[in-house]
């Protein structure tokens, strides 16, 4: 094959830039925000290779503008922006980054439970209103996590990256799993419980949620699981917006049914549901979970590594998992 043509939905680290050009023509959107739907058909087109990130929507259609494509590299562990199915039927490899982001993301869930139950973000708007009066023995007061319940909703590697530092808040942890996830290696050993949804929501002083999205996790917290958490409860997502619906949560924000929530991850980003703008008990985050230099370099990384290995005949080091249970036609394409 004569030079790969890759396509680059975003800028890169210039390092993994230069693993993939002596080898591969790049095309590099410049553009300063996602790449237009029109501009990524158009320029797919003679492209042996795409690294897209996950608010790039990247569709049958969107393939079939390139029969050579060979694999779509997402930068990003979650790939609910991937048809999936429609790649492996046109036997077009689909890669993602799982690992390298799991300690950044488990760090950063950790920012946000501290920065809720601590009134930091609340705290830092007060005093730069110039509102700050000064010390008082009832100014601001939050909750200690010692002692507390944290109850993580997905226990994958993340979930479990956020369940092992609990300890060191002197948190226990308690955990419910959906029917399709892997079994949680050893759980017990740390501690941990296993506890139905329900009975996690109900009993929980944390609700961290760590599920990818996925038709049954669209909004898997609801008016009907927020009301069930306890009054003096915090909810976190770092997961994907759309498992919580936002309305309810600003609801329940608005009505005290729950304590405050963080949140990382929206159901349309960059919006965010304007009821939850105004609130004081939630703490809003813009999708920062794996943003550090170190992690955003080893995830465009690591999809580099997966374009290079697919486009020289070598299975990629981490390809996304057929789903189970689902029958996908694979049809290999020429040279994969
Ligand atoms: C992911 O990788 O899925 C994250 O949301 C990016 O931070």
């Amino acid at each position: 094959m004569a030079r790969p043509g890759v396509l680059i939905t975003r800028r890169i680290p210039a390092t993994v830039l230069a693993r993939l050009e002596p080898t591969c023509d790049i095309d590099l959107y410049h553009g300063p925000g996602a790449i237009p739907r029109s501009e990524l058909i158009t320029r797919i087109v003679g492209k042996h290779a795409l690294m897209c990130l996950l608010t790039d929507g990247v569709d049958g259609e969107v393939m079939d503008a390139s029969p050579d494509l060979r694999i779509v590299a997402n930068v990003a562990v979650g790939y609910d922006n991937l048809d999936c199915a429609a790649a492996r039927a046109r036997g077009i490899v689909v890669t993602n980054t799982p690992d390298v982001l799991t300690e950044a993301t488990a760090d950063f869930t950790w920012g946000l439970i501290l920065a809720i139950m601590r009134r930091i973000p609340e705290g830092e708007r007060l005093l730069r209103r110039g509102t700050w009066t000064g010390w008082a023995l009832d100014f601001m007061l939050g909750s200690d996590l010692r002692g507390k319940q944290l109850g993580i909703v997905g226990m994958g590697r993340i979930g479990r990256a956020v369940a092992m530092r609990a300890a060191a808040f002197g948190m226990r942890v308690a955990f419910a799993t959906l029917d399709t996830e892997e079994p949680v290696p050893g759980p017990q050993d740390a501690g941990w419980i296993r506890l139905d949804l329900d009975t996690l929501l109900t009993s929980s002083d944390v609700v961290s949620c760590h599920v990818p999205l996925t038709p049954e996790t669209r909004h898997l917290v609801d008016r009907r699981s927020l009301a069930r958490m306890k009054r003096s409860a915090y909810l976190v997502n770092t997961s994907r917006g759309p498992v919580v619906d936002e309305e309810a949560l600003a609801w329940a924000l608005r009505e005290g049914l729950i304590a405050g929530a963080a949140l990382d991850v929206y159901e349309r980003e960059p919006i965010v549901h304007p009821d939850l703008l105004g609130l004081e008990n939630v703490v809003l985050a813009p999708h920062l979970g794996s943003a550090t230099i170190e992690t955003r370099t080893a995830m465009a990384d690591l999809a580099a590594s997966n374009i290079l290995a697919v486009l020289s005949g070598r299975p990629p080091l981490t390809p996304i998992p057929a789903e189970p249970g689902r029958a996908e036609t694979i049809v290999a394409r020429p040279g994969s």
